[in-house]
Protein backbone atom coordinates (compact mmCIF):
# COMPACT_ATOMS: atom_id res chain seq x y z
CA UNK A 1 0.00 0.00 0.00
CA UNK A 2 1.00 3.21 -0.37
CA UNK A 3 -0.70 6.09 2.07
CA UNK A 4 0.44 8.78 0.94
CA UNK A 5 -1.53 8.53 -2.40
CA UNK A 6 -4.62 7.23 -1.27
CA UNK A 7 -6.57 5.06 1.17
CA UNK A 8 -6.07 2.07 2.69
CA UNK A 9 -9.80 0.39 3.13
CA UNK A 10 -10.32 -2.42 4.76
CA UNK A 11 -13.98 -3.61 4.31
CA UNK A 12 -16.02 -6.62 5.41
CA UNK A 13 -18.48 -8.34 3.28
CA UNK A 14 -21.34 -9.98 5.20
CA UNK A 15 -22.73 -11.89 2.89
CA UNK A 16 -26.17 -13.48 3.72
CA UNK A 17 -25.36 -13.89 7.29
CA UNK A 18 -25.98 -12.10 10.68
CA UNK A 19 -29.66 -11.14 11.71
CA UNK A 20 -29.99 -7.79 13.52
CA UNK A 21 -29.65 -9.76 17.19
CA UNK A 22 -26.73 -11.56 16.07
CA UNK A 23 -25.00 -8.06 14.75
CA UNK A 24 -25.65 -6.72 18.17
CA UNK A 25 -23.59 -9.77 19.81
CA UNK A 26 -20.14 -8.93 16.99
CA UNK A 27 -20.91 -5.52 18.00
CA UNK A 28 -20.75 -6.21 21.57
CA UNK A 29 -17.68 -8.11 21.16
CA UNK A 30 -15.34 -5.62 18.27
CA UNK A 31 -16.01 -2.40 20.49
CA UNK A 32 -13.51 -3.01 23.81
CA UNK A 33 -11.11 -4.73 21.26
CA UNK A 34 -11.00 -2.09 18.09
CA UNK A 35 -7.95 -0.54 17.47
CA UNK A 36 -7.45 3.32 18.50
CA UNK A 37 -5.14 4.12 15.50
CA UNK A 38 -6.94 5.72 12.30
CA UNK A 39 -4.64 4.54 10.19
CA UNK A 40 -7.00 2.56 7.98
CA UNK A 41 -10.75 2.94 6.97
CA UNK A 42 -13.17 0.51 8.13
CA UNK A 43 -16.01 -0.85 6.16
CA UNK A 44 -18.56 -3.83 7.58
CA UNK A 45 -20.89 -4.22 4.15
CA UNK A 46 -24.23 -5.92 5.93
CA UNK A 47 -27.60 -7.07 4.90
CA UNK A 48 -29.84 -4.43 3.36
CA UNK A 49 -32.16 -5.19 6.68
CA UNK A 50 -29.12 -4.71 9.27
CA UNK A 51 -27.98 -0.88 7.17
CA UNK A 52 -29.51 1.33 9.45
CA UNK A 53 -29.15 -0.50 12.94
CA UNK A 54 -25.15 -0.88 11.70
CA UNK A 55 -24.87 2.83 10.99
CA UNK A 56 -26.08 3.78 14.81
CA UNK A 57 -23.67 0.67 16.41
CA UNK A 58 -21.14 0.67 15.11
CA UNK A 59 -20.68 4.74 15.00
CA UNK A 60 -18.34 4.86 18.19
CA UNK A 61 -16.21 2.61 16.73
CA UNK A 62 -15.57 4.12 13.47
CA UNK A 63 -16.68 1.66 11.09
CA UNK A 64 -18.09 2.88 8.50
CA UNK A 65 -21.44 0.91 6.93
CA UNK A 66 -21.91 -0.83 3.43
CA UNK A 67 -24.67 -2.17 1.35
CA UNK A 68 -23.87 -5.62 -0.62
CA UNK A 69 -25.67 -4.36 -3.71
CA UNK A 70 -28.14 -1.98 -5.31
CA UNK A 71 -30.29 -1.10 -8.01
CA UNK A 72 -29.55 1.15 -10.90
CA UNK A 73 -32.83 2.69 -11.23
CA UNK A 74 -33.49 5.26 -9.39
CA UNK A 75 -37.64 3.91 -8.30
CA UNK A 76 -39.88 1.95 -10.18
CA UNK A 77 -41.36 -1.29 -10.70
CA UNK A 78 -38.66 -3.61 -9.31
CA UNK A 79 -39.92 -6.16 -6.62
CA UNK A 80 -37.44 -7.08 -4.07
CA UNK A 81 -34.75 -4.26 -4.97
CA UNK A 82 -33.48 -1.39 -3.36
CA UNK A 83 -31.81 1.80 -4.61
CA UNK A 84 -28.86 3.75 -3.70
CA UNK A 85 -31.15 6.48 -2.39
CA UNK A 86 -32.38 4.03 0.00
CA UNK A 87 -29.35 2.55 1.06
CA UNK A 88 -27.79 5.83 1.35
CA UNK A 89 -30.68 6.73 3.96
CA UNK A 90 -29.98 3.94 5.80
CA UNK A 91 -26.50 5.57 6.83
CA UNK A 92 -23.99 3.22 4.63
CA UNK A 93 -21.76 5.11 3.28
CA UNK A 94 -20.42 2.23 0.21
CA UNK A 95 -21.57 -0.20 -1.93
CA UNK A 96 -20.23 -3.36 -2.58
CA UNK A 97 -21.03 -3.42 -6.96
CA UNK A 98 -20.33 -6.65 -9.03
CA UNK A 99 -19.02 -9.10 -6.73
CA UNK A 100 -18.62 -12.42 -8.35
CA UNK A 101 -21.27 -13.96 -6.64
CA UNK A 102 -23.49 -11.66 -7.90
CA UNK A 103 -22.25 -11.64 -11.25
CA UNK A 104 -22.75 -15.84 -11.07
CA UNK A 105 -25.71 -16.50 -9.45
CA UNK A 106 -27.71 -13.47 -10.65
CA UNK A 107 -25.96 -12.85 -13.79
CA UNK A 108 -24.80 -9.60 -13.41
CA UNK A 109 -23.72 -8.27 -16.56
CA UNK A 110 -20.71 -5.67 -16.85
CA UNK A 111 -23.18 -3.51 -18.16
CA UNK A 112 -25.56 -3.18 -15.67
CA UNK A 113 -22.40 -3.07 -12.89
CA UNK A 114 -21.33 0.33 -15.13
CA UNK A 115 -24.91 1.63 -14.64
CA UNK A 116 -25.16 0.64 -10.85
CA UNK A 117 -21.52 2.37 -10.48
CA UNK A 118 -22.66 5.42 -11.66
CA UNK A 119 -26.08 5.34 -10.16
CA UNK A 120 -23.74 5.14 -6.58
CA UNK A 121 -21.88 8.04 -7.89
CA UNK A 122 -24.66 10.37 -8.37
CA UNK A 123 -26.12 9.43 -4.53
CA UNK A 124 -22.65 10.03 -3.42
CA UNK A 125 -21.85 6.15 -2.27
CA UNK A 126 -18.58 5.21 -2.68
CA UNK A 127 -18.78 1.83 -5.00
CA UNK A 128 -16.52 -1.07 -3.82
CA UNK A 129 -16.31 -2.75 -7.82
CA UNK A 130 -15.42 -6.38 -7.97
CA UNK A 131 -13.29 -8.20 -10.49
CA UNK A 132 -11.47 -11.43 -10.13
CA UNK A 133 -11.01 -14.49 -12.92
CA UNK A 134 -11.84 -17.68 -12.64
CA UNK A 135 -9.57 -20.53 -12.61
CA UNK A 136 -9.63 -21.20 -16.10
CA UNK A 137 -8.93 -18.14 -16.72
CA UNK A 138 -5.63 -18.34 -14.94
CA UNK A 139 -5.07 -21.18 -16.39
CA UNK A 140 -5.14 -20.38 -19.77
CA UNK A 141 -2.60 -17.24 -19.28
CA UNK A 142 -5.85 -14.72 -19.85
CA UNK A 143 -5.98 -13.21 -16.59
CA UNK A 144 -5.29 -9.46 -16.80
CA UNK A 145 -7.24 -9.15 -20.17
CA UNK A 146 -10.56 -10.18 -18.29
CA UNK A 147 -9.89 -7.97 -15.57
CA UNK A 148 -8.94 -5.16 -17.60
CA UNK A 149 -12.30 -5.88 -19.99
CA UNK A 150 -14.18 -6.15 -16.32
CA UNK A 151 -12.39 -2.46 -15.28
CA UNK A 152 -12.90 -0.42 -18.54
CA UNK A 153 -16.88 -1.42 -18.61
CA UNK A 154 -17.27 -0.37 -14.71
CA UNK A 155 -15.70 3.21 -15.24
CA UNK A 156 -17.42 3.91 -19.05
CA UNK A 157 -18.57 7.31 -18.75
CA UNK A 158 -17.24 7.54 -15.56
CA UNK A 159 -15.49 11.36 -15.61
CA UNK A 160 -12.36 10.73 -13.32
CA UNK A 161 -13.12 13.20 -10.94
CA UNK A 162 -16.09 10.59 -10.03
CA UNK A 163 -13.28 7.83 -11.09
CA UNK A 164 -10.85 8.79 -8.30
CA UNK A 165 -13.47 7.85 -5.56
CA UNK A 166 -14.26 4.42 -6.89
CA UNK A 167 -13.01 1.07 -5.31
CA UNK A 168 -11.34 -1.33 -7.10
CA UNK A 169 -11.58 -5.03 -5.45
CA UNK A 170 -9.66 -7.60 -6.91
CA UNK A 171 -11.08 -11.30 -5.91
CA UNK A 172 -10.12 -14.14 -7.96
CA UNK A 173 -12.95 -16.35 -8.30
CA UNK A 174 -10.99 -19.64 -7.01
CA UNK A 175 -9.62 -17.79 -3.80
CA UNK A 176 -13.62 -16.65 -2.71
CA UNK A 177 -14.60 -18.87 0.44
CA UNK A 178 -12.28 -21.84 -0.74
CA UNK A 179 -9.46 -20.76 1.75
CA UNK A 180 -6.86 -20.23 -1.18
CA UNK A 181 -5.58 -16.99 -1.35
CA UNK A 182 -3.58 -15.60 -4.06
CA UNK A 183 0.40 -15.38 -3.25
CA UNK A 184 1.07 -11.77 -2.19
CA UNK A 185 2.81 -12.01 -5.67
CA UNK A 186 -0.08 -12.73 -7.87
CA UNK A 187 -2.43 -10.08 -6.15
CA UNK A 188 0.32 -7.66 -6.29
CA UNK A 189 0.98 -8.53 -9.60
CA UNK A 190 -2.51 -7.91 -10.50
CA UNK A 191 -3.42 -4.82 -8.45
CA UNK A 192 -0.45 -3.23 -10.66
CA UNK A 193 -2.21 -4.29 -13.98
CA UNK A 194 -5.46 -2.76 -12.54
CA UNK A 195 -3.42 0.60 -12.02
CA UNK A 196 -1.67 0.59 -15.42
CA UNK A 197 -5.29 0.13 -16.90
CA UNK A 198 -6.82 3.11 -14.44
CA UNK A 199 -3.66 5.07 -15.84
CA UNK A 200 -4.37 4.44 -19.36
CA UNK A 201 -8.27 5.87 -19.27
CA UNK A 202 -7.51 8.86 -16.40
CA UNK A 203 -3.84 9.44 -16.04
CA UNK A 204 -1.00 8.91 -13.51
CA UNK A 205 -2.92 11.17 -11.27
CA UNK A 206 -6.25 9.64 -10.93
CA UNK A 207 -4.32 6.03 -10.97
CA UNK A 208 -2.41 6.73 -7.97
CA UNK A 209 -5.12 8.13 -5.51
CA UNK A 210 -7.30 4.74 -6.71
CA UNK A 211 -7.72 2.42 -3.46
CA UNK A 212 -7.30 -1.36 -4.87
CA UNK A 213 -7.95 -3.86 -2.57
CA UNK A 214 -7.28 -7.33 -2.25
CA UNK A 215 -10.17 -10.08 -1.46
CA UNK A 216 -10.16 -13.83 -1.74
CA UNK A 217 -9.35 -15.84 2.00
CA UNK A 218 -8.00 -12.95 3.21
CA UNK A 219 -7.28 -13.57 6.84
CA UNK A 220 -5.38 -13.01 10.14
CA UNK A 221 -2.59 -14.91 8.97
CA UNK A 222 -1.94 -13.77 5.69
CA UNK A 223 -3.07 -9.77 5.43
CA UNK A 224 0.47 -8.29 6.66
CA UNK A 225 2.26 -10.22 3.20
CA UNK A 226 -0.69 -9.16 0.57
CA UNK A 227 -0.74 -5.93 2.43
CA UNK A 228 2.92 -5.42 2.14
CA UNK A 229 2.57 -5.10 -1.94
CA UNK A 230 2.47 -1.09 -3.00
CA UNK A 231 -0.33 -1.41 -4.90
CA UNK A 232 -2.54 -3.57 -2.53
CA UNK A 233 -4.57 -0.81 -0.66
CA UNK A 234 -6.63 -2.67 1.58
CA UNK A 235 -9.08 -5.88 1.80
CA UNK A 236 -12.31 -7.26 1.10
CA UNK A 237 -12.78 -10.16 3.75
CA UNK A 238 -15.51 -12.66 3.62
CA UNK A 239 -15.37 -15.43 6.11
CA UNK A 240 -12.67 -13.45 8.43
CA UNK A 241 -15.24 -10.75 8.72
CA UNK A 242 -17.16 -12.79 10.69
CA UNK A 243 -15.09 -12.99 13.57
CA UNK A 244 -14.52 -10.03 15.51
CA UNK A 245 -10.83 -10.80 16.67
CA UNK A 246 -10.01 -12.14 13.15
CA UNK A 247 -11.38 -8.92 11.68
CA UNK A 248 -9.65 -6.84 14.27
CA UNK A 249 -6.65 -8.88 13.26
CA UNK A 250 -6.59 -7.80 9.98
CA UNK A 251 -7.21 -4.09 10.47
CA UNK A 252 -4.28 -3.85 12.92
CA UNK A 253 -1.92 -5.63 9.96
CA UNK A 254 -3.01 -2.41 8.02
CA UNK A 255 -2.55 -0.24 10.40
CA UNK A 256 0.78 -1.16 10.94
CA UNK A 257 2.23 -1.75 7.55
P1 LIG B 1 -13.70 -14.69 1.60
O1 LIG B 1 -14.71 -13.78 0.74
O2 LIG B 1 -12.82 -13.76 2.38
O3 LIG B 1 -14.60 -15.52 2.48
O4 LIG B 1 -12.92 -15.51 0.64
C1 LIG B 1 -14.26 -12.61 0.12
C2 LIG B 1 -15.37 -11.98 -0.66
O5 LIG B 1 -16.19 -12.73 -1.25
O6 LIG B 1 -15.49 -10.75 -0.73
Amino acid sequence: MNRRYRKTIIAGNWKMNNTLSQMKAFADEIRPIMPKSKACTVVLCVPATNIQAAARMFKDCHIAIGAENCHYEDHGAFTGEVTTEMIKEAGAKYVIIGHSERRMYYNETDFAINKKVIAALKTELIPIVCVGESLEQRELGVTMEHIAYQVKCAFANVPADDARKVVIAYEPIWAIGTGRTATAEQAGEVCEGIRAVIRKIYGAHVARSVTIQYGGSMNARNAAELLMQPDVDGGLIGGASLKPADFVEIINAANQE
